[in-house]
């Protein structure tokens, strides 16, 4: 696939993934869009990306604000008249213990995991047709099929994901508008050392390369679902208990990572206090 000149939008740019698909567009001479909230990062990429696509561009903002999301399709399209790549790599990881957890932190993953692809897609819809065509391309998790253990959040905002984007590929038939989505095991990047609490994993990282090579063979063979790495002995026993013997699973989890009887007992004193203060 010839990819000069194309406008490749690809949020959470400034690390990990994000930042490593960025680059690979722009050395095949894409037109990139890069997203995300620290600034000095992602102009540190720009520059990367400019020396082999001088019209890149970079766009600083929270995508767990609808009014950025939807801006940055709108300001993409004022700059280049057109969107042929939406890369949603943007996320935030929570690996918390459920009872640690609250309200707001809950609406936050949710806003930047899910809701800000919905609105970036439901905002680029139009302008892909109008161009007749386009891939929107969802980088997901492991997570949304096989919750591992203390992200019940992050899975549900990934699995949200998943069933969003296997709606958009029935539902878009026949647009030329392709939907992929790619549910990556353990890659090695920072979301790992952004995590509240210790975690458990001691399995093998991927390195990102392998997500970007799925985004490549996703767009070019129109795959719809991908899971990296491919025939993982680990994610396909997984992804086999959880469908057919979810207790087994459980019980698997629970002895790679216990939760701690006093984690129980400490939630429970804050829940007693909590209701000796209220009366
Ligand atoms: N690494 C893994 O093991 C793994 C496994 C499965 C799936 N994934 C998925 O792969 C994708 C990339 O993750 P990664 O591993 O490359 O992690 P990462 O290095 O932490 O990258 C996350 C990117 O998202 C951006 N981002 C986060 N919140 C944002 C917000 N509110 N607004 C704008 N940008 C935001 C971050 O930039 P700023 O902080 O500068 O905003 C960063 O560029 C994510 O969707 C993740 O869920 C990763």
């Amino acid at each position: 696939m010839d990819y000069r000149g194309k406008v490749v939008i690809i949020t959470g740019a400034s690390s990990g993934i994000g930042r490593e698909a960025a680059q690979a567009f722009a050395s095949r001479n894409s037109v990139v869009v890069g997203v995300a909230r620290r600034e000095a990062l992602l102009r540190e990429q720009l520059e990367r990306w400019q020396r082999d696509s001088p019209d890149s561009i970079c766009l600083v903002g929270d995508l767990g604000e609808r009014e950025f999301s939807e801006q940055v399709i709108a300001e993409t399209v004022a700059r280049f008249g057109r969107i042929d790549v939406l890369v949603h790599n943007a996320a935030v990881p929570k690996h918390k213990q459920i009872y640690d957890l609250n309200g707001d932190e809950a609406e936050y993953v949710i806003r930047v995991n899910f809701l800000s692809p919905v609105w970036t897609t439901l905002a680029a819809i139009p302008h892909m047709l109008a161009n007749h065509g386009g891939f929107i391309v969802n980088v997901s998790s492991f997570a949304a099929l096989v919750p591992p253990p203390r992200e019940s959040l992050y899975a549900a905002s990934k699995a949200a994901l998943n069933a969003f984007s296997a709606g958009l590929w029935n539902d878009l038939a026949g647009s030329q508008i392709h939907v992929s989505v790619i549910n990556p095991g353990a890659i090695d990047t920072e979301i790992w050392d952004k995590q509240e609490a210790p975690n458990a994993f001691r399995g093998r990282k991927h390195p990102p390369s392998m997500v970007v090579d799925a985004i490549f063979e996703a767009i070019e063979k129109r795959r719809f679902e991908l899971v990296i790495p491919r025939r993982s002995l680990s994610l396909m026993a997984a992804n086999f208990l959880r469908q057919f013997w979810p207790a087994a699973l459980r019980f698997g989890m629970a002895r790679m990572d216990p939760v701690h009887k006093d984690v129980i007992e400490d939630a429970r004193q804050r829940a007693l206090e909590l209701r000796r203060a209220r009366g």
